[in-house]
């Protein structure tokens, strides 16, 4: 943490790498955590004295009642399921409406953008991109066609917009021939959930937040999704559609790049994918169900399948790369306790090509492993590094010698004190 400064907390692989429960760790040390893209195709987990919360649109720093939570100008918001989300917390106890600010320049999902991104899905053939379903690629897509609406139109002449960019979404939608949706109990929570809005500050979030920051205070980015499911640097065409690696952080709050400090990039001690799309480190075997059952990888939006394997240096480096990482955290090392041997993907192969640069297009690579022995031993109760076996605690040098980044935190539980600062 820094005063006056915006440090970043960012996914560096496939997104789900635990940035909810290290934003949620964070949080004490900062006065500000706000998210700069994204909207509810993200859920991020937060588990602490035996409560779970799963947290899609509201930033992860929204427990500590102290804080101001924003959600920037960069993302996208779901008025129906912010609503849910929002509700869900007031029933818990928190109180949301003086300290969650939104950005009026955020971006608005309309019930028809989740029936495009459907009709978009199923037009794709094969190459589906394995979308949350949430009308994030289309609302983006309006946001640069120019046509979006976005949260200051709320509280200005608001049905008209909202009619006139329905039909047109209908119009597509027609066009398309996909007339199989029905939206009218959707479009009634909807529009509670606009009501439900005005109750919160709907306001110029980019001068609130420079105002923090030239008062010394601290700001904490939380991304969203990970860098290889970037809009420009992810394995498009199957990713998402913000920009969520560290640019994406001064677009989407509206900050400079000179008030950047810290860049925590945050991957798991394995690797996962959920959706398609090249993953050259795919197990398809026995190893890949045993991870996916013990890191019980299934989509905390969808449920669906994550898809599993071994950790991939290359995907790494590119993402220290592209975010200019400072400090690596790593996290659910626990679910590799049980493996005789470790296996680290240092390069790809492709038709007698080897390269441990990030392909333009990374179909068809295959993973190029070292292997290192396992640990064979429980981390999940140990609290110091001084404990670690040391088996893992080579594992960790052997990664921060690759990576040629310190690796700050080491995560060996889903719970919040299980968070080893180094
Ligand atoms: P996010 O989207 O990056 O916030 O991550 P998700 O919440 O989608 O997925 C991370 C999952 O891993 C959640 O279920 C967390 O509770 C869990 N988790 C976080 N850290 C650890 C850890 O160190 N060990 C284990 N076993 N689980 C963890
Ligand atoms: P968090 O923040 C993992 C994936 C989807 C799909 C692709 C596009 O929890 O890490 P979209 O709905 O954005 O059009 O989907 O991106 N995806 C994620 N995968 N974690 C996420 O968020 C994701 N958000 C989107 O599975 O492949
Ligand atoms: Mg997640």
């Amino acid at each position: 943490m820094t005063q006056g400064k915006v440090d970043a907390l960012l996914g560096i692989v496939f997104g789900d790498e635990g940035k909810g429960k290290v934003v949620d760790f964070f949080t004490p040390r900062y006065d500000v955590v706000a998210r700069f893209a994204g909207g509810p195709n993200a859920g991020h987990t937060i588990i602490f004295e035996g409560k779970k919360f799963v947290l899609r649109s509201i930033p992860s720093g929204i427990f500590d009642e102290g804080k101001v939570n924003i959600i920037g100008n960069g993302c996208v918001i779901a008025p129906d399921l912010f609503m849910a989300e929002a509700r869900e917390l007031e029933a818990a106890g928190y109180q949301l409406t003086d300290r969650l600010h939104i950005s009026r320049r955020a971006h608005l999902i309309l019930p028809t953008h989740r029936v495009l991104d459907r009709a978009y899905e199923a037009a794709k053939g094969k190459a589906k991109v394995g979308t949350t379903g949430k009308g994030i690629g289309p609302t983006y897509s309006d946001k640069a066609a120019r046509i979006g609406l976005r949260v200051g139109d709320i509280l200005n002449d608001f049905d008209t917009k909202y009619t006139a960019l329905k039909v047109r979404h209908e119009q597509i939608l027609s066009d398309l021939h996909f007339t199989d949706y029905d939206i009218a109990d959707e479009e009634r929570q909807w529009m509670e959930g606009i009501e439900y809005m005005k109750k919160f500050q709907l306001s110029d979030t980019e001068h609130e937040i420079n105002r923090y920051l030239r008062e010394g205070k601290s700001v904490l980015a939380e991304g969203a999704q990970g860098s290889l499911l970037d809009i420009d640097h992810g394995t498009y065409p199957f990713v998402s559609s913000s920009s969520t690696t560290s640019g994406g952080v001064c677009t989407g709050l509206g900050v400079a790049p000179n008030t950047i400090g810290h860049i925590f990039g945050i991957f798991k001690a394995y690797s996962t994918r959920v959706g398609s799309g090249p993953f050259p480190v795919e197990l398809f075997d026995e190893t890949g169900e045993e991870i996916r059952r013990i890191g019980n990888e299934f989509g905390a939006v969808t449920g669906r399948n994550r898809r599993c394997g071994w950790i991939d240096l290359v995907a790494l480096k590119y993402a220290i790369m592209i975010n200019g990482v400072t400090d690596l955290v790593m996290m659910k090392s626990d679910v590799l306790d049980g493996f005789d041997t470790i296996k680290v993907c240092t390069a790809y192969t492709k038709d007698g090509v080897t390269t441990t640069e990030m392909p333009y297009d990374t179909e068809g690579w295959q993973a190029v492993y070292e292997e290192l022995p396992g640990w064979k031993t429980p981390l999940s109760h140990l609290r110091k590094e001084e404990d670690f076996p040391a088996p893992f605690k080579a594992y960790i040098d052997y990664l921060e010698k690759a990576l040629e980044t310190p690796i700050k935190i080491i995560s060996v539980s889903p719970d919040r004190d299980a968070t080893i600062m180094r």
